[in-house]
């Protein structure tokens, strides 16, 4: 049996553009966090917790529990989430929700939750499949004749031979897999795989050795021609999401033309789920799937309603959940539906699950190294008194603020036709765009003004 790929498809990942720096946590084999590292700058404590979140996810030991991110706004809740999910790996799916994302017009709240917790879980599935592969070495595809009404799809039959480095096979191909193999115009000299079973055909490129003395660019796909038998047993393995399973099994089962053709109504239902979640068990039990649970992260999880939240405590009991991590920058507030003051707006047994994790707003030259890693990662050059600005701004106002910007900065730098941003352009930057609290005290004056 030979493992010939890692086919990962399908994996909801949605990283985003803002934490694209993170890549880690930034932690030693001691669990100990340097002063940077993986993209992230300081906050070191909270770092080396979130470690310890991980090894206790991959040791399976966070069942029943989730993780709660405590802190100010642009202190690297989300960060930290991405930096959390990177380091379980980068198979396993990160999906993200905003407590009020939950509330839309047409959709379920229920359904919402319910589908994203089915994204943030994947299965990883392994395969055996019998396969013919190797490269054409003569192919022979004959159309229908004319008066023949099956015929008007074209080939009816072909005849391939499929040589490897130590094997020769000639293969008789019915009319499925002949109209494929028109359909991808293979010809002589592609390398080529045919799934027995579903006679769905792959090429694979160009046989390497044909073309080892021409020194053709456009020929990009060369393969090496195979080695072993033409018929031979595969490993495949992928991963999926149970949501991605759900969406195909609904529109096998017919239910799914509304999902085809994009609309809201999924087709999805709990028959549906049910019947995907007991093919993977038994995928599980007989060992050819492996349950690949990912993060949830909830962000403003404070936005959710009480029966949001009760789902939410009830789904974590369940068999297949992913690692729920949500963050919050409310101290005590009403649970939303309630009229009862809580910890971040959280029910009793909610936050009895809880391990917290607390964020603390960052030093000054924290949010200058922040500032100049974000730039750096998108090719952006500041002068260091540009950059001295940046951080300046951002103690006094926020991290947010001086990151948004970076950009603004280098347009105005790039409208001078200058490549390195100077602190002048962090400045036009700066009277182009105000903060939130020069924002909101701007309309207040012009209120007042109305008033007397
Ligand atoms: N310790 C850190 N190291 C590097 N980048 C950070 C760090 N903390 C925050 N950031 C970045 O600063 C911005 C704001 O942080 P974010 O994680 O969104 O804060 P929060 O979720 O607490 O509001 C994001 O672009 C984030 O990636
Ligand atoms: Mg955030």
């Amino acid at each position: 049996m030979v493992q010939i790929e890692e086919v990962s498809e399908e994996v909801d990942f949605e990283r985003i553009g803002s934490h694209s720096h993170i890549r880690g946590l930034g932690i030693d084999e001691n669990g100990e966090a340097s002063k940077t590292g993986d993209g992230l700058v300081g906050q070191q404590k909270a770092r080396e917790s979130t470690g310890h979140v991980v090894n206790l996810a991959k040791k399976g030991k966070l069942a029943g529990r989730a993780v709660l991110f405590s802190g100010p706004p642009g202190t690297g809740k989300t960060a930290l989430a991405v930096g959390m999910a990177n380091e379980l790996g980068q198979d396993i799916p990160f999906v993200q929700l905003t407590g009020s994302e939950i509330f839309s017009a047409d959709k379920d709240k229920n359904e919402v939750l319910k589908e994203k917790f089915r994204r943030a879980l994947g299965v990883k599935i392994q395969e055996e499949r019998e396969v013919y592969e190797g490269k054409v070495v003569d192919i022979d595809i004959e159309q229908g004749q004319g008066m023949n009404p099956m015929a008007q799809g074209g080939a009816m039959e072909a005849s391939v031979t499929l040589e490897t480095q130590d094997d020769s096979r000639n293969l008789r191909l019915g009319r499925r897999v002949a109209q494929q193999l028109q359909q991808e115009n293979i010809t002589r000299g592609d390398v080529i795989r045919i799934d027995s079973e579903s006679g769905q055909v792959q090429r694979l490129g160009k046989a390497k050795e044909d073309w080892e003395d021409t020194a053709d660019a456009s020929v990009a796909d060369l393969v090496p021609t195979p080695t072993g038998h033409v018929q031979q047993e595969k490993e495949f393995t992928h991963t999926l999401t149970l949501h991605h399973m759900d969406k195909v099994n609904a529109q096998r089962s017919g239910g799914g033309l509304a999902a085809m053709l994009g609309a809201g109504d999924s087709g999805i239902d709990e028959d549906i789920r049910n019947a995907v979640n007991e093919q993977v068990k038994e995928m599980i039990e007989k060992g050819k799937g492996e349950l690949m649970p990912g993060v949830l992260f909830i962000d403003e999880v404070h936005m959710l309603d009480i029966e949001a939240l009760s789902f939410l405590n009830r789904a974590m009991e369940r068999e297949f959940s992913p690692i729920i991590v949500m963050a919050s920058n409310r101290g005590e507030t009403k649970i939303r539906g309630t009229d009862i003051e809580s910890p971040h707006g959280l029910p009793l047994d909610l936050l009895d699950r809880l391990l917290i994790i607390e964020t603390e707003p960052y030093r000054e030259e924290e949010i200058r190294e922040i500032v100049e890693i974000r730039a750096e990662n998108e090719d952006i050059e500041f002068e260091d008194e540009a950059l001295d600005a940046l951080a300046e701004i951002g103690d006094e106002s926020s991290l947010r603020y001086a990151s948004h910007l970076i950009a603004p900065a280098n347009d105005i730098a790039e409208q001078q036709g200058e490549e390195v941003i100077t602190k002048e352009h962090v400045e036009k930057a700066r009277e182009h765009f105000i903060d939130v609290n020069q924002s909101s005290k701007h309309l207040e004056e012009y209120q007042d003004r109305m008033l007397s």
